[in-house]
């Protein structure tokens, strides 16, 4: 059953606060770290210190004497594990401790089990491991690239005739370093056993991928594995994969017998859960004297650990945004003795775009041409153009438009170094930005009460992105009513299976298997319809639920209460089960299209001393339908800080010689703080996507993509330095 377009309008859209708000401020909201199990014991894990080699010993008895040590779990005593499925973008999750090799520096080598934290955290600090160590593969030139499941090779056309025939050529070399998550709650989880029945509470972005791995991995069907995410303090990507940490905290409560609480140190958040790892972008850009783009060809390089590759997605970007008819994308990754990479906010464009965007503000110098009039002309709005077919939507021209006007762009000079205030150096840049389409696959069930309240339950995970409100508003305008007679439950992987919070896929994924769901619950009460009802014989496309009602869809006057129909047969409750229903694309004859924008941003400059300040920026979305104006805002801005830490600050250092993180603590890695933070205007324009009956487009990630670029350009503009290399310091500009 396909739903007809929702009548949406009363709730969504609305900027209502937070519906979870009062549980997250009163601290009522239960998060993995909040939760307490009789018999609960604590674990702590001891991370390696060499970059490369092998355990050679750990003496553990000793510790064992120490007061509420249980058990040192290593290599020689934890359970061996299947081999992982693969659950996400086809890779598989890391089975720890199955041997004593050592891939990266801070592995996982030990687990220490006790009573209580301190008592494990004593315990952990007292273990002396000995290692084999081997020579630590760290640059690139020590590996052999490969290439990228997610990021094949593209080209179209021929770029080398493109560069022949451009009368202006652009070609320079751009990078960005490892950046590291950190959302703010620390990962962690407490697993608990009953007999061959495992719950774990975890920090996961994905349920029913956790239970998928658990259940594989520890030989237990899945039936027998429940996964509660009501609450996470934020991801950002690093909750995304099924990290070693859950899998040593099953373990361990399985041969304990006791469930067993391990969460994450910050200093371990750097080294365990992922980062955004190093990328290198080759970029030559070809264009005719009037600006038209004659080719484009980007080469990209990221970092991969050796038994976990990096997700890549650098390139994915760029054959999508500008018409151009000769476009080449070649990516490829090297496997070292690195921490895991991972999906860290716009994996991939935030680093692409940061290349790419600044090779058209080169280009547009080179061209003398204003670097807004320069993405005018080519940016692809129309159609895709490496399918030649329409998008379902795409306003990134008008967001383009829409920014220069609120940004007051005209009044440019864009002569480099050309504004100043007083000592200041004033410098204006922009950038355009696209996020990829990703829509994985969720389901929802929708429950209407004898009450005339509803319910509706996912498996779906709230990273803090605001899914409860949103879902919750939906529901209210299909259900007919407020969303406090709405109780949205999630976070359970007992609840219908649903895509993770990841790749801004799941508001569009939930949203619709909610009106699939809705569409099949009109369906079930039809059914309870008698013969004589004047609702008798119409179909589920034909009736709406008002205020506990089923109605005439075209005269909401010709009704039947809902608690009278399940009453009437014996019911208290009646649900419709929905899943996403993606259209044929090909049938559809468009492309679906994700979010697209473009960032205007002010810098000030002071050359005595370095010191940059973002004094503006103007921030404009293409999201679709927007469901929340006030929770879309909050994304916008939260990824607007993001792109500013990647832009200024954010850089995660490796030492060289060990491989160790050098700067794995909050007073170390530095992140903008509101400080560094203008005031940002964050504007949505666009249409609903035509894609869906929801209209959706996923913006958790665009907001940060086009940030870092757009300040770069702002750099050159207010003092004729082109930086090519993140982040940018006060060295790059005194
Ligand atoms: Mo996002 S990096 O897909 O959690």
């Amino acid at each position: 059953m396909t739903a007809t377009k929702p009548d949406l309008g009363t709730w969504v859209g609305k900027g209502i606060d937070r519906v979870d708000g009062p549980h997250k401020v009163t601290g009522t909201a239960p998060y993995a770290s909040d939760i307490t199990l009789p018999g609960m014991v604590h674990a702590v894990v001891v991370t390696s210190t060499v970059g490369a080699g092998t355990v050679t010993k750990i003496d553990t008895s000793a510790l064992l004497t120490l007061p509420g040590v249980r058990a040192v779990f290593t290599h020689e005593n934890f359970p061996r594990l299947n081999p992982p499925p693969p659950v996400l973008f086809g890779e598989a999750p890391v089975a720890p401790m199955q041997d004593g090799r050592i891939v990266f520096h801070g592995q996982e080598v030990a687990v220490v089990v006790a009573d209580t934290l301190q008592e494990a955290t004593e315990a952990a600090r007292l273990i002396e491991v000995t290692y084999a160590p081997e020579p630590v593969l760290l640059d690139p030139a020590d590996g052999q690239l490969e290439p990228l499941a997610l990021s094949p090779d593209t080209s179209r056309g021929d770029t080398e005739a493109g560069w022949a025939a451009a009368d202006v050529r652009v070609g320079a070399t751009y990078r960005t370093p490892e950046n590291t998550n950190n959302p703010l709650g620390l990962m962690g989880c407490v697993a608990a056993w009953d007999g061959d029945h495992l719950e774990i509470h975890d920090s996961t972005q994905g349920t029913n991928a956790l239970r998928t791995t658990l259940a594989v991995m520890f030989g237990v069907p899945e039936s027998g594995v429940r996964v509660r995410v009501p609450y996470l303090g934020g991801g950002f990507g690093a909750g995304l994969n099924q990290w070693p940490y859950k899998l040593l905290a099953a373990g361990a409560a399985r041969e304990l017998g006791r469930p067993v609480k391990l969460m994450l140190t910050r200093p371990q958040m750097f080294k365990l859960v992922g980062h955004r790892p190093s990328s290198e972008h080759q970029v030559r850009i070809g264009a005719d004297r009037d600006g038209t783009l004659t080719m484009i060809e980007h080469r990209a390089t990221t970092l991969s650990s050796i038994d976990f590759p990096a997700v890549g997605l650098l390139t994915s970007g760029t054959p999508h945004l500008y018409h151009c008819p000769n476009v080449a994308t070649v990516e490829r990754t090297v496997r070292l003795n690195r921490r895991y990479p991972t999906s860290m906010r716009a994996p991939g464009e935030a680093e692409g775009n940061w290349a790419i965007e600044t090779a058209m503000d080169e280009l547009a110098h080179e061209l003398g041409m204003d670097p807004l009039e320069l993405r005018l002309r080519n940016l692809a709005t129309d159609l895709d153009p490496a399918t030649g077919k329409p998008w379902s939507s795409n306003a990134v021209i008008e967001c383009c438009r829409v920014g220069a006007e609120l940004f007051g762009w005209s009044r440019r000079d864009p002569r480099p170094s050309s504004m100043r205030e007083g000592d200041l150096l004033i410098g204006w840049g922009m950038a355009a930005t696209g996020f990829f389409a990703y829509m994985p696959m969720s389901q929802a069930r929708v429950t209407v009460y004898a009450d005339g309240t509803a319910a509706v339950r996912s498996a779906a995970t709230d990273i803090g992105t605001g899914t409860y409100t949103i879902i919750t508003q939906l529901a209210a305008d299909l259900l007919g009513l407020h969303p406090q007679q709405v109780d949205f439950q999630l976070g359970d992987s007992d609840m219908p299976a649903s895509a993770h919070s990841g790749g801004s896929g799941l508001a569009t994924s939930l949203s619709n298997a909610v009106i699939d769901a809705v569409a099949h619950l009109q369906g079930a009460l039809l059914d309870l319809v008698g013969d004589d009802s004047p609702l008798h014989g119409l179909g589920p496309d034909d009736v709406v639920c008002r205020d506990g009602a089923l109605c005439r869809r075209d005269d909401p006057s010709v009704r039947a209460l809902i608690a009278a129909l399940l009453a009437g047969q014996g019911l208290v409750e009646a649900s419709g089960d929905g899943r996403l229903r993606p259209p044929d694309a090909a049938a559809a004859g468009m492309v679906h299209a994700g979010p697209y924008g473009a960032r205007f941003v002010e810098v000030a400059i002071d050359p005595m001393i370095g010191r940059l300040r973002v004094r503006r920026v103007v921030s404009v979305t293409d999201g679709g339908r927007i469901l929340n104006q006030k929770l879309a805002r909050s994304q916008i801005l939260g990824a607007t800080v993001g792109g500013i830490g990647q832009a200024l600050f954010e850089d995660t250092l490796t030492d060289p010689g060990t491989g160790r993180v050098a700067n794995g603590t909050f007073g170390d890695y530095l992140v903008a703080v509101n400080a560094d933070v203008p005031d940002v205007e964050v504007v949505f324009i666009g249409e609903p996507d035509r894609y869906t009956p929801s209209g959706t487009k996923g913006i958790g990630e665009i907001g940060l993509v086009g940030v870092a670029a757009a300040i770069g350009n702002a750099v050159h503009h207010a003092t004729g330095r082109r930086i090519r290399d993140l982040p940018i310091t006060v060295d790059q500009l005194m």
